[in-house]
């Protein structure tokens, strides 16, 4: 169980690593919509290796905003500086040093390759840039157990657990709280939310593009390093998790761990890894890689809620359609008094939890076939950003929590380390994963790993 988290409010915020790929994509876009919406308006110094200038960082930072000339970004600016500088040198800390005198509590936040996180906080420590001060690392925490627990304890020697926050952007997403809306804010769910009820529970991923010009990290990495220990196993937390007993931080964070606490780790017979043809000519990528771009695999959680229930994930690169859906199948009525069409035996009630590109539930339940004596699914659907509006993109809520603290959206290392200890035994497997074509749905096999065939989804309300 963590301690309760310093939500002391932010002075100035360090960007580490500002001219690098993930501040120009989502860090600076953010930072420019929350000082839009007036709730940014503070010293924000990017430290980077490059000395580009003051001038040319407000350029830069101009781009990556889409090349915007407002006053939004006049004021977002206005409030940049820049040290610039190698962060192995103490100078560059000394700089930094005197860059954010008196600018009160102080947010790091690093926007760096995962070996720098602890050559930064050590720079900043040896400087005493750690007191009064958060640090905000970015993912990958870690390549497996023993390297997370290692970089934990390297960070913990500079900041201790209430001053740190390790960023999965997966929690930043509205469609993901609203997940924990949806179970704890009604009731109507909670009676059969449980293993006499549900099933399975089927967790699908898809993204319709291949690993771009990422070879070289994801190569080193693979599908369930990149998004099943985090993003996806963040997920699994939150809709598996017992209700909280009161709303706080603490509360929600603790019920989360004590539920990934009872998830055995995988079984190797119960994951099917699959690369598309054509990934070992990217650049960057090893010649022969078994890296995975495809992975469908089942998880079983411990508990008197979901004991026996396969909880089945599958995400990869170069599928058919960029989605992210959640479907529970409910087990079917004891009797069947009312057949499915054609004759064929009806089918499950579904829940369907839509988290991208749109939002929203939706039931599949059974209706009686006009005019026949036997039942149709049809599915009743709420398309959230229809009926609520459009919702805030993650990167902007993590840097406002980032700011102000809140630890609800970050990851708390015992949830960290209970992720890792959950997919150990399939990290590194040493079969060659299986080919599939780009535009399929993964290898052959993997339709195994559901119980009954994968649902298929929704992708779209219409
Ligand atoms: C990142 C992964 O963490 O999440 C990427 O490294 C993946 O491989 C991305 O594409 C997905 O995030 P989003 O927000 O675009 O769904």
């Amino acid at each position: 169980m963590g301690p309760a988290a310093d939500t002391t409010r932010a002075g100035a915020l360090v960007l580490f690593g500002i001219t690098g790929d993930l501040a120009r994509k989502m860090v600076l876009p953010a930072l420019y919509h929350l000082t839009a919406d007036s709730r940014l308006d503070l010293p924000i110094i990017g430290v980077a290796k490059t000395d580009m200038g003051l001038d040319g960082l407000r350029e830069y930072a101009r781009e990556a905003c889409g090349g915007v000339q407002d006053a939004a970004f006049e004021k977002l600016a206005g409030n940049l500086r820049l040290v610039a500088g190698d962060y192995r040198d103490p100078g560059t800390f000394a700089r930094l040093k005197e860059e954010t005198a008196g600018k009160g509590f102080l947010v790091h936040y690093l926007a760096v390759p995962p070996a720098l996180f602890a050559v930064v906080a050590e720079g900043l420590a040896r400087a005493g840039l750690n007191h009064d001060a958060r640090l905000v690392v970015e993912k990958p925490f870690g390549h497996d157990l023993a390297s997370a627990r290692e970089l934990n304890a390297e960070l913990l020697t500079c900041f201790d657990e209430d001053h740190l926050r390790r960023v999965d952007h997966f929690l930043g997403k509205e469609p993901v709280e609203d997940l924990m809306v949806f179970r704890f804010a009604n009731t109507l769910l909670e009676p059969i939310w449980n293993r006499n009820h549900v099933r399975s529970i089927q967790i699908t991923m898809a993204e319709d593009f291949d690993v771009r010009d990422r070879g070289a990290f994801y190569d080193a990495n693979g599908t369930i390093r990149d998004v099943v220990q985090n993003h996806l196993l963040q997920l699994l937390a939150i809709l598996a998790m017992d209700p909280p007993p009161s709303k706080d931080a603490r509360a929600q964070l603790d019920e989360k761990w004590r539920v990934l606490r009872a998830v055995q780790p995988i079984d190797p017979a119960d994951v099917v890894r699959g690369q598309y043809a054509g990934y070992l000519d990217t650049d960057g990528v090893e010649p022969g890689s078994t890296t995975e771009t495809y992975v469908a695999l089942r998880a079983y959680i411990d508990n008197w809620r979901w004991a026996g229930v396969p909880w089945c994930i599958r995400s990869g690169k170069a599928l058919p359609t960029t989605d992210l859906e959640i479907v529970a199948e409910l087990r079917r009525p004891p009797v069947t008094m009312f057949g499915g069409e054609h004759g064929a035996p009806p089918g499950p009630n579904l829940i369907r939890f839509r988290l991208q590109p749109d939002a929203g539930v939706t039931f599949d339940l059974l209706a009686k076939e006009p005019g026949r004596q036997q039942t149709r699914p049809v599915p009743v659907s709420v398309d959230f950003t229809k009926v609520l509006g459009p919702m805030e993109a993650a990167y902007e809520r993590i840097l406002a929590d980032a700011i102000t603290g809140d630890p609800r959206r970050f990851a708390r290392f015992d949830l960290v380390e209970e992720s890792w200890r959950i997919v150990q035994p399939v990290l590194d497997l040493p079969e060659r994963p299986l080919p599939y074509e780009e535009g399929s749905w993964g290898p052959e096999p993997a339709a195994e790993i559901a119980p009954g065939g994968w649902h298929e989804i929704s992708t779209t309300f219409d």
